[in-house]
């Protein structure tokens, strides 16, 4: 049977190939792997406890569809990194809180090829939404933590 979902997995195939290819073409090229490259994105729930997380994260050719995140969970996804190194993604975000005086937004950036420097490995890429705005974040190989944007006031 012939699914949406299978050709849309079939076109992802066949863009990781071409893009592995491309990166392998480079490195030979000129010995670095400045063409292309892959990573990935790590959305953590980190506002409070009981506090559920929506959110809605797409690409120009990607649209990861509505996550409903508790308290704590993380969703994450991979991709690769377009020859012109132009890969996006942006996030809309929103959760309810009472105590904020209903629903607090925010919607920015959770993902830009110059922010891969602030990435482990330039490659895993810790976001967590918090109380102050969604934050980039990681361990190694020194610690680091930044608001990547705050939430709409
Ligand atoms: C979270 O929900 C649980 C169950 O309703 C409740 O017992 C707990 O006090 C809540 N925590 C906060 C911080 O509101």
């Amino acid at each position: 049977m012939d699914t949406g979902l299978n050709k849309t997995y079939g076109y992802k195939l066949t863009l990781l190939a071409i893009s592995l290819f491309l990166s392998l073409q480079c490195s030979t090229v000129s010995g670095t792997n400045w063409g292309s490259g892959f990573a990935s994105v790590y959305l953590k729930n980190d506002i409070a406890e009981n506090i559920t997380l929506y959110a809605h994260c797409k690409s120009a050719d990607n649209d990861l569809g509505k996550r409903i995140l508790s308290y704590g969970q993380s969703f994450d996804w991979s991709f690769g990194i377009n020859f012109f190194r132009t890969t996006l993604f942006w996030c809309n975000l929103w959760y309810l809180a009472d105590s904020e005086g209903g629903v607090v937004s925010g919607s920015g950036d959770i993902f830009r090829v110059k922010q891969l420097e602030g990435c482990e490995n330039n490659f895993d890429c810790y976001r967590a939404a918090r109380k102050d705005g969604v934050h980039a974040y990681k361990f190694d190989p020194q610690q680091e933590d930044y608001i990547l944007f705050a939430w709409m006031s």
